[in-house]
């Protein structure tokens, strides 16, 4: 399947989302049992109670596909012009994951590639697409978040074992006009390289391939401190440049990493918490899913309604930070 030319006005419409968790439940007890942590500092930590993590031998792009199909579905479309799988722990470090995810939806030869902004991928990503699809090189897109950090985590380690989830979020983006309910209106993305070591799995790469350090590592308290600041900045930004005040945001979707961090980041925007959206405790953080994750699950709770203003935000590893703000479309989860 070649090129096709968008006949939109130049603006990237959400059309339709999804998500997929694995069915496993870890609860902090869990952890508890063979871990020095409790449910009660987990909970008050970070508001995590339980996370969903994939069986042996499931891999991100399972997830990814499931995700990817429900979208397709609430688009109600079969076909896409391009795939962009947004992940951080892809099926293998080489090829990238899009191409088979997009195999196995069907898409036909569309292209397909990844996107690592760890965290901020679906931001990263969203930012790709409308870049195709305002420039009309592309009429549609389908953006998967996904990502199994259970298969990166040190499960010994207990400053980060408790914190993470595996999950996938999807959403079809097409070429539109602006004033229609789901325009992306504004993105602000931003990266320090010099803080690459807050958030890491230090070996196993072409640095350092056959290191023993193979396994998540970060400095959790310099990353609070940065996602605090980051995700609050980039709201800002994409609120300016959309002209609207915090009250006027009907819900904000941040990167589900701590409840302590959306807790911060609303009170130094003025948000009120009502309109703060969370499920953290029942997935965690699921890095690039989460945001697509947690988009599904408030359409899913009826939290969303066609036309409302969303704002979003991420943080993470790079590092990375990226904000959104769009309207609402008419559509449900699937
Ligand atoms: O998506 C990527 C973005 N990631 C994040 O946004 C994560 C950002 N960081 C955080 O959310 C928090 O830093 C954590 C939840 C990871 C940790 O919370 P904290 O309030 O920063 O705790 P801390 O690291 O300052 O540790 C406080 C205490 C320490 O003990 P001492 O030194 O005070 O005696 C830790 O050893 O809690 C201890 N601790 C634990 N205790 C029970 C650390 N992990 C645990 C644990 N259970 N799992």
């Amino acid at each position: 399947m070649g090129t096709r030319h968008a006949a939109g006005g130049g603006a990237t419409v959400l059309a339709g989302v999804g998500s997929s968790v694995p069915v496993h439940v870890v609860t902090n007890d869990d952890l508890a049992a063979r871990l020095d942590t409790s449910d009660e500092w987990i909970r008050s930590r970070t508001g995590i109670v339980t996370r969903h993590v994939v069986a042996p031998g499931v891999a991100t792009s399972d997830l990814a596909v499931e995700a990817g199909g429900h979208a397709l579905k609430s688009a109600g479309r079969e076909n896409v012009d391009v795939v962009i799988v947004a992940t951080t722990t892809p099926d293998r470090q080489c090829p990238a994951t899009a191409p088979a995810v997009a195999a196995r939806l069907g898409l036909g030869h569309v292209p397909a590639f990844d996107v690592n902004a760890v965290c901020s991928g679906f931001v990263y990503g969203l930012a790709t697409a409308a870049g195709m699809l305002g420039s009309g090189l592309f009429g549609s897109a389908l953006l998967i978040g996904a990502d199994t950090f259970s298969t990166i985590l040190d499960h010994d380690d207990r400053s980060t074992a408790f914190l993470f989830g595996d999950g996938a979020g999807a959403v079809v983006l097409r070429a539109g006009e602006p004033d229609e309910p789901g325009a992306l209106l504004a993105l602000d993305m931003g990266a320090d390289g010099d803080l690459e070591d807050l958030i890491i799995v230090p070996d196993g790469g072409a640095r350092n391939p056959d290191g023993p350090a193979d396994r998540f590592a970060m400095q959790g308290q310099a990353v609070y401190r940065q996602a605090v600041a980051r995700m609050t900045e980039t709201t800002k930004v994409v609120l300016e440049k959309v002209g609207w005040t915090p009250e006027d945001v009907d819900l904000f979707v941040g990167h589900q990493a701590n409840q302590r961090i959306l807790d911060a980041v609303a009170g130094r925007l003025g948000l009120p918490l009502d309109r703060v959206y969370s499920n953290l405790d029942r997935v965690g953080n699921t890095a690039a899913a989460s945001i697509p994750l947690a988009l599904s699950d408030a359409v899913g709770e009826g939290r969303l309604d066609t036309g409302d203003k969303v704002a979003l935000a991420a943080f993470g590893g790079g590092a990375t930070w990226g904000g959104a703000a769009l309207t609402w479309p008419e559509l449900r989860a699937q």
